[in-house]
């Protein structure tokens, strides 16, 4: 295993190196993408949901929401990610 993997967020077109075990919602964070999290990583709101575009999902936590997203889509929050992939964020916080 890799000392760090690439997470790219498409759109914006940002990426970012994070150790293995990161989720999505952290390297997110890292590298500026403002995903929305209104329940700050506790995998109850929904709305952090990614679609991966490129790469395998890695390894994602148990959560009640997690069932009730289509195939292709994850929340950020609950995935570790474990090799390089590319996410299409669906929920940007926007910043005034
Ligand atoms: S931040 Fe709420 S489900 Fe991920």
């Amino acid at each position: 295993m890799s000392a760090t993997v690439r997470v790219t967020f498409d759109p914006p077109g940002l990426s970012v190196e994070v150790p293995p075990g990161t989720t999505i919602l952290e390297a997110a964070w890292a590298a500026g993408v403002n995903v929305l999290a209104t329940c700050a990583g506790r995998g109850t709101c929904g709305n952090c949901a990614v679609r991966l575009l490129e790469g395998d999902p890695g390894r994602i936590r148990k959560a009640p929401r997690a069932a009730e997203l289509p195939q292709g889509m994850y929340l950020a929050c609950l995935v570790e990610v474990e090799t390089a992939i590319t996410v299409q964020v669906l929920n940007f916080v926007r910043l005034s």
